[in-house]
């Protein structure tokens, strides 16, 4: 698979303890729709803490080709002037979304009820997945796409100019869709309705609602059922981006798999549609702990200590907690590589369409590692060897998939012997300060092979 550059091989080495102070990047889902909803408002957004990894940065480079004046002001400050529901101008060249799914999915949203045409494109990862999710509602709107055979980018879409008002159900748990299909209701006369059987991050329910939005959410026989009112004017926002639970969830299990560990990771995101990793790891008898919990800017907010945990037991994870930790699995993979007995994971067929294929991504890498995982369609299954009996000292292929190299790199902190990935540079899309932040708190990361 090729990425964008020179792939860099990273080692990490069994260290000593963890400890210290982990100040994580801003939230990936709230920093792209952060981007995309300013870019739909009129008037001015400010931003603070947005992620500047090079998904979110894609992100920003397509909201000004769309026509909205993008500042970063530095320091993770940016400014957004917006060009309103519906007046999104004509890209001039191809929209290239790099390695991200969500940014490219909620753009096609973004502009699919807008009277143009846009070509979009990204890296080997993202031109491998299925765009058909997000084309098949749209074209209830009256957009057209054409792309490659499966649905793949490059692909072009046709956004309609005489969009109709939509009521779909999301026949996978994604809120990718969801979120594409809201976003694209945005511009539909009347009402569109979206329901998910299974509820997934509501960020942009959140964030449409502060926006301004007028929008009803019901329990139904059918599901989690939002109704959403088309054109309204969007009032631009101040928003503050809480730091992202998935990559706090890094030096978290780091610390939890690293003996004598303890790290504090401050002013965490723990909406309940994105916390479920940490509620496993608990259960998994590790030593974690909310400290300050409050709200901010309407999210849920606490600062997680994360300690070594001696006596880790594999569990059964709930299939109905997937979506809250569906990014998480392939590090809480490595954990149930440390535990004592099997953690079983059911219902995780999306992790097979995400950046990489993750279950065979992680499955190839334990298994080379010396863990025994089993593996269907839809499930996966790790036998842990409790702590100090990993024996690592492998290099696994990161498949162009930013969390498969971090969590390979934490593994590599309690193993035997080092872990290595033939390319580490997939990190920077949602972590850029990764190895900088591992190592100040007593991570032995190289570049280079071990
Ligand atoms: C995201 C939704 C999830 C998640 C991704 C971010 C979002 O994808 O895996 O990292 O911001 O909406 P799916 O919608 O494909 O589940």
């Amino acid at each position: 698979m090729s990425g964008h550059g020179t792939p860099i091989p990273m080692s990490s080495a069994p260290c000593g303890p963890l400890s210290g102070t982990a100040n994580v990047p801003g939230d990936k889902s709230i920093s792209h729709r952060s981007l995309i909803l300013g870019a739909m408002a009129v008037g001015e957004t400010r931003i603070t803490g947005l992620l500047e990894g090079e998904d979110v940065l894609d992100t920003a480079k397509a909201m000004q080709a769309f026509g909205a004046t993008v500042t970063n002001h530095g320091g993770g400050e940016w400014t957004v002037s917006g060009v309103g529901v519906g007046g999104f101008a004509e890209p001039d060249n191809v929209i290239d979304c790099g390695n991200s799914g969500t940014g490219v999915r909620l753009i096609m949203g973004a502009m699919a009820t807008c009277p143009i045409t846009v070509t979009f494109t990204g890296d080997a990862s993202l031109n491998g997945r299925p765009m058909g999710r997000v084309t098949d509602p749209l074209a209830l709107f009256g957009t057209r796409a054409v792309g490659r055979t499966g649905g793949r980018l490059p692909m072009t879409l046709v956004g309609a100019a005489d969009p109709v008002p939509v009521r779909y159900v999301v026949p996978v748990p994604s809120a990718q869709v969801k979120s594409a299909v809201l976003l694209a209701g945005l511009n539909a006369p009347g009402q569109t309705v979206v329901i998910e059987k299974e509820a997934t991050r509501d960020h942009t329910e959140r964030m449409l609602q502060g926006f301004g939005a007028t929008m009803h959410v019901a329990e139904t026989d059918e599901g989690r059922e939002i109704t959403l009112e088309g054109q309204p004017e969007l009032q631009p926002q101040t928003i503050v981006v809480p730091r992202d639970p998935s990559s706090a969830a890094f030096p978290v299990c780091a610390a939890i798999i690293t003996p004598g560990s303890d790290v504090l990771v401050p002013n965490i995101g723990l909406n309940p549609t994105r916390a479920g990793l940490f509620t496993t790891l608990q259960e998994m008898g590790a030593d974690l702990t909310y400290e300050n919990m409050r709200e901010e800017g309407g999210e849920p907010v606490a600062d997680l200590r994360a300690k070594f945990s001696p006596d880790l037991r594999g569990i059964a994870v709930p299939p109905a907690r997937v979506a809250s930790m569906i990014d998480e699995y392939p590090v809480l993979s490595v954990v149930a590589a440390f535990a004592q007995g099997v953690t079983d994971m059911q219902g995780v067929k999306e992790l097979r369409v995400k950046e990489s294929d993750r279950i065979d991504a992680m499955a190839k890498g334990l298994r080379a590692a010396g863990v025994t995982v089993d593996e269907g369609e839809d499930w996966w299954k790790v036998t842990g060897l409790g702590h100090g009996n990993v024996p690592g000292g492998v290099t696994v292929a990161s498949q162009l998939d930013h969390r498969i190299a971090m969590a390979f790199m934490v593994m590599g902190m309690a193993t035997q012997k080092p872990m290595s990935v033939d390319d580490g540079s997939p990190i920077a899309t949602s972590f850029p300060l990764f190895e900088t932040l591992m190592a100040d708190l007593g991570a032995q990361i190289t570049r280079g092979d071990a």
